[in-house]
């Protein structure tokens, strides 16, 4: 083998820095492995399109045909996104006997171990790093370097659109829809920003984690999702009074055979380390029986740093079909644990409550906590911006499982003072 051939499905941001970097870098790679990386061909929508790199004209093509019949292609690397026709590109390619690199989080997410099964029965081999964290390294590293470890929790600010947008409305006090342009902008967010917004991009890349972590299918479906778009600067300015941040957090925890995934916002205190994770920054803390806390920091979106976590896969593609030298076969999962509905969770809340001003308010709330079995930490009583008879209440809880809380929403919102309950945010201890 004298070159290793590479195909492009995609040249939008990750796939324009992807091909840029194996030109630009050309020699760093040969002088690497040895033998040349040759961009072949390059499959998009449109190809009048203007690209943020320039690639030679005669290597698009016209279909994914083009591609898998060409013996010349040794590797597909999927930068397209979404879930079809990606998943049937994958699978077409794996079974011609190329090697995939993927950045796709949804694919993994959904079909990953029909994935690595068809790459397991073709002798070929699939990486994912790109597909959580951008460019900070967390697949491999649990795959391999935690490899021998019990993991306990997966603690991750792992969207860094959302991100980048809480920490412009909480530092700036800047409006979401103009910060969610500005991310748009910047090439962080996905084709359809509900993804972020909503934390299913979070919550695909959780599965991931977790699945990876636990050993065990963590499905999509199993992990309860709540984006960000209810959150409101009244929030931010009452979390920041309180000693707290908000980050759009994804969290995993494995109690013997019990799971619990979710996706949320959640208020942090600001001492805490990924209360500081700010912009596009992704943070995943990984506890363990062996080491305690390990901390991955860094960009989690954008060309160039999932560009760095692409070749990164390629290069040890290349080594493995050069060299022979080994890759880590990534997931023989077991089926032994089971993920916990949102309503086992126990946690402290913040409620945003907006209710008449008047005697017996708080008192009537108060009691239908008590009821409950709920008990209040703090309370702080704030004008409000929505009617001038009316007052918000920030109240706080102390740890409560989650089904009682639904239980006291539901009063509270029954009473004839109140007039909205405005948020309720979980807090992450
Ligand atoms: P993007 O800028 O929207 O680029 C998508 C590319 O795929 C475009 O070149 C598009 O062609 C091509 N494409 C889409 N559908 C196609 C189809 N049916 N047939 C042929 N080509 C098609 O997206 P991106 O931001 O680069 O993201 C790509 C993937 O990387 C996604 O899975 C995303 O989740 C993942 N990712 C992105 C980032 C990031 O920071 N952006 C970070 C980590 C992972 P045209 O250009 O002709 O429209
Ligand atoms: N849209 C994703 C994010 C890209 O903002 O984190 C990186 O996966």
């Amino acid at each position: 083998m004298n070159k290793i051939g590479v195909s492009l499905l995609g040249l939008g941001v990750v796939g324009g820095g992807v091909a840029s970097v194996i030109q630009e870098k050309s020699n760093y790679l040969k002088k690497h492995l040895g033998v040349s990386i040759s961009l072949e061909s390059v499959l998009v929508r449109d190809k009048t399109k203007s690209r943020t790199v320039s690639v030679s004209n005669d290597i698009y093509v016209n279909s994914i045909d083009d591609i898998l019949d060409n013996p010349e292609v040794h590797v597909v690397i999927e930068v397209m996104g979404g879930e079809y026709p990606a998943f049937d590109y994958i699978m077409q390619s794996i079974n011609k006997g190329k090697n995939v690199i993927t950045a796709n989080k949804e694919l993994i997410a959904k079909h990953g171990p029909e994935i690595f099964q068809a790459a397991r029965d073709n002798n070929v081999r699939v990486l994912f790093e790109a597909s959580v964290g951008g460019g900070t390294p967390i697949v491999s590293p649990l795959m391999r370097d935690l490899v021998g470890n019990h993991i306990k929790s997966i603690k991750a600010i792992i969207n860094g659109t959302t991100n980048y947008i809480l920490t412009k409305m909480s530092k700036e006090a800047l409006g979401y829809e103009h910060v969610l342009k500005e991310a748009q902008t910047l090439g962080y967010a996905e084709s359809d920003p509900t993804n972020d917004v909503e934390g299913f991009d979070a919550a695909y890349k959780l599965a991931i984690l977790s699945t990876i972590g636990f050993r065990t299918s963590v499905k999509v479906k199993d992990i309860y999702v709540e984006g960000i778009t209810s959150l409101e600067s009244q929030d931010f300015k009452y979390a920041s009074e309180l000693g707290y941040e908000i980050k759009l957090l994804a969290i995993a925890t494995l109690d013997k055979e019990n799971i619990q995934a979710r996706v949320h916002p959640g208020l942090i205190e600001k001492k805490e380390m990924l209360a500081n994770v700010d912009g596009v920054l992704n943070a995943v803390e990984i506890e363990t029986d062996l080491t305690d806390k390990v901390l991955f920091h860094g960009p989690g979106a954008g060309a160039m740093p999932t560009t760095s976590a692409i070749i990164a896969d390629l290069l040890n593609i290349a080594r493995n079909l050069i060299d022979n030298i080994p890759l880590i076969d990534p997931l023989r999962l077991s089926e032994d644990c089971t993920v916990q509905p949102i309503t086992e969770l126990i946690s402290k809340y913040y409620f945003r409550i907006e209710a008449d001003d008047q005697p017996g308010v708080l008192g009537a709330i108060a009691a239908i906590f008590g009821s409950y079995g709920i008990s209040i930490s703090s309370f702080i009583q704030k004008e409000s911006i929505y009617n001038k008879d009316s007052a918000e209440l920030v109240i706080m809880t102390h740890d409560s499982k989650e089904l009682l809380i639904n239980n006291a929403i539901v009063d509270i919102q029954d009473l004839d003072s109140v007039t909205n309950i405005n948020n309720v945010i979980r807090v992450i201890g």
